[in-house]
């Protein structure tokens, strides 16, 4: 939250120097008329005051860095690259060159003194400022950077000095004009003519500037991932495909010939759900029902799922989050399959490793689909049970249901949009797999009892200890495991919401009692419950000492500029939005390490398809608790995660934002592994709708 607040003030004050020096250049380029002494020193005191106001400014935006850099250096090196220098040099060549003429009219206001403040060097040095505050304001919130890269920093540094020269150029031609005796004397219709025209063309420049950024925004009717051409920047520079040997993605299957050991079928249709206040809303159901029915297997087993479309209009896909299928069965639309159009059938075959609560829920369109209600529960239990005997197992997934576009509240736990009563015997041993369908964090209290948090991202945590106090933060798409066994009193897990640096209760949550009624108090833990500490550290195959064959860094901004042609908030990773956001290609057996920094005003929760990453590091101290690997790891505003992951599956996975509305929102990007191709495409003239 102070981060935030620093972000806030770091574009305040980038909008600030803007205002100010845009001011002073536009003051200082008027054409010198001496009317009286008096007036001449005024102006030269005020112009004086300008420059102080400025640096005030200047001095400002070097504070608003230094402060987002205390959370991490990443935050501010594009900072410390483009938008400080392109301020600071201009600035203070308007100290040494401008300033002291503009003493010396102050002491002396004559006509000489007053035209000695309009030759190119002094004036240059306040429109060089302007306009660099400009780019600092602009690479803030409309086109952001993120961490240093040669390209674009030089592109910014060689158009700033062509425009400088440029305008260079043009003063001196006014100087020169107003040395030979002052402006020339135009009549007044061609006065007003010229200021039409230039203000036409300043327009026109403009709106064929803005449509043209606009244009290039518009994503193509079709694309392929493995197709550099469009957009897919190599993290990892030259992409060679030195191997020579390609493998498709629709030959990345599971075991398709061996008889499964388990069927399921998945049948997807639109339908009215109703909520347990009673309210409908217009969903898509897997086989009638959302969260779609439970599946439940055990590790090892073959599975077989048969997915049938019958929503009309409306191809769909299915995509089993936590579980590190093989590439073609992992229901991305467009990258790994086709859309399954209505009327479709796709079969999906794995034998799932990762034991724990995990989600499924379509992959085509997702942004829409999963908020109305094409999810479900996929439970992967270890060959031993890991459940205390009498254990009563709960799936807790929280979804927020929407009428006309329009969140209902409060989120809904499956579709009980208010209190969940349900009966628990004292003694008995509870789990409560809490699932985050929704975009947006929850955060959760656990009132009634202490517990312990057995596993996340259904990844089993070593020796967990008891918590109390604490908040649940889970992410948009994350998962908790909480084990405790109930009291004699009631138990209820309530949802917190931050307004401000105050925390409210949610309506709705759970209540566990003997009974099903009454009632406690939500307690307001002010403090969240940390991962990185949690439990004691396991070996693992790698760590933060491990030497890392790639290391990808992501700075995640929200911009205030085009996305498919329309202006809206883009969510940025390293300035890019999809199709640009810069994808990671690997080689099996690469060790690579991710570095997430969030300069946002929103948490993501980044989601690695066909991977589980261990996290090395949050905020710059060492993840010292249970080794903690994780498919969604929430970063939140101001945070800085560093995770590893082994490429060890090959194919084309997706990376993006479990945040739904950022991805389709431009947060989204792949992992590419050399020689992996697809014959599948996205964009608006294919089946396949990514997001
Ligand atoms: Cu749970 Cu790419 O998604
Ligand atoms: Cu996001």
């Amino acid at each position: 939250m102070l981060f935030e607040s620093y972000l806030n003030y770091d574009i305040e004050a980038a909008l600030f120097l803007t205002l100010l020096w845009g001011t002073s250049a536009v003051l200082v380029a008027r054409r010198p008329r001496h009317r009286s002494d008096r007036r001449g020193r005024r102006r030269a005191t005020f112009m004086l005051v300008l420059v102080a106001l400025g640096w005030l400014g200047v001095a400002a935006r070097v504070v608003t860095t230094l402060l987002m850099g205390s959370f991490g250096y990443l935050f501010v090196a594009d900072r410390v690259a483009v938008a400080l220098p392109l301020v600071i040099l201009p600035a203070l060549a308007v100290l040494v060159l401008a300033v002291p003429r503009w003493r010396a009219h102050r002491r002396n206001p004559s006509a000489e003194t007053r035209l000695a403040t309009f030759a190119p060097q002094a004036v240059v040095p306040f429109q060089a400022t302007a306009l660099g505050a400009l780019a600092g304001f602009v690479t803030a919130i409309m086109v952001t950077m993120g961490p240093p890269q040669l390209i674009p920093i030089l592109t910014v540094y060689v158009s700033f000095l062509t425009i400088l020269v440029g305008l260079w150029l043009w003063q001196q031609h006014r100087y020169l004009v107003a040395e030979r005796g002052g402006p020339v004397q135009r009549t007044r219709p061609v006065r007003a003519l010229r200021a039409v025209a230039v203000a036409t063309g300043f327009v026109l420049l403009l709106v064929g500037g803005l449509s043209l950024a606009a244009n290039e925004t518009v994503l193509p009717g079709r694309m392929n991932m493995t197709d550099h051409a469009h957009g897919g920047v190599s993290a990892a520079g030259a992409h060679g495909h030195s191997a020579g040997r390609t493998v498709s993605v629709a030959d990345l299957t599971g075991p398709r010939s061996e008889t499964p050991d388990r069927r399921f079928t998945l049948v997807a249709e639109a339908k009215k759900l109703r909520l347990a206040s009673g309210r409908e809303v217009d969903a898509w159901l897997f086989n009638g029902q959302s969260p779609g029915p439970e599946l439940r297997v055990k590790r090892g087993e073959l599975i077989e799922v048969t997915v049938h479309n019958k929503v009309p209009d409306t191809n769909v896909s299915v995509h089993w989050h936590g579980v590190d299928v093989p590439n073609a069965e992992d229901g991305v639309a467009g990258v790994t399959q086709n859309a399954i159009q209505p009327g479709g059938t796709h079969v999906y075959r794995f034998r799932p490793d990762e034991v724990g609560t995990h989600w499924y829920h379509s992959h085509q369109q997702s942004s829409v689909q999963v908020k109305k209600g094409l999810f479900g529960p996929l439970i992967i239990e270890p060959e031993q049970s890991d459940l205390a005997p009498g254990t009563q197992d709960l799936i807790i997934s929280t979804h927020t249901w929407y009428e006309d576009e329009l969140p209902l509240e409060p989120p809904a736990i499956g579709t009980v949009d208010q209190l969940d009563r349900r009966r628990t015997t004292p003694g008995t041993p509870v789990r409560l797999r809490l699932i985050n369908t929704d975009g947006a964090t929850h955060r959760y209290s656990l009132t009634g009892t202490p517990f312990t948090v057995v596993a996340i991202d259904g990844n089993p945590i070593n020796e967990p200890t008891e918590v109390a106090d604490r908040q649940i933060v889970i992410g948009g798409g994350g998962r908790y495991d909480l084990e405790f066994t109930m009291p004699a009193q009631p138990v209820r897990l309530t949802e917190l919401r931050r307004f401000g640096k105050e925390l409210r209760v949610v309506d709705g949550g759970l209540l566990l009692s003997a009974d099903g009624t009454g009632d406690v108090r939500p307690d307001k833990p002010q403090e969240a419950f940390d991962p990185t500490t949690y439990g004691s550290p396991l070996p693992t195959p790698f760590g933060r000492d491990s030497k890392f064959t790639k290391t990808h860094s992501l700075v995640f901004d929200n911009e205030l500029w085009f996305y498919d042609g329309k202006f809206t908030v883009v969510w940025a990773s390293n300035g890019m939005a999809f199709p640009k956001a810069p994808s990671l290609t690997v080689r099996e057996g690469d060790l690579v390490k991710v570095r997430f920094a969030n300069r946002s005003h929103f948490d993501h929760p980044m989601h690695l398809h066909g991977h589980h990453v261990l996290v090395l590091s949050r905020n710059g101290k060492p993840a010292t608790g249970s080794p903690l690997w994780l498919d969604t790891v929430n970063v939140e505003v101001g945070e800085i995660w560093e995770v590893a992951f082994k490429a060890d599956n090959p194919g084309l996975w997706m990376d993006h934002c479990h945040n739904l509305d950022h991805a389709a929102a431009g947060m989204m990007s792949h992992v590419i592994y050399e020689g992996v191709t697809t014959p599948y495409e996205v964009g608006h003239d294919t089946p396949n709708k990514l997001e």
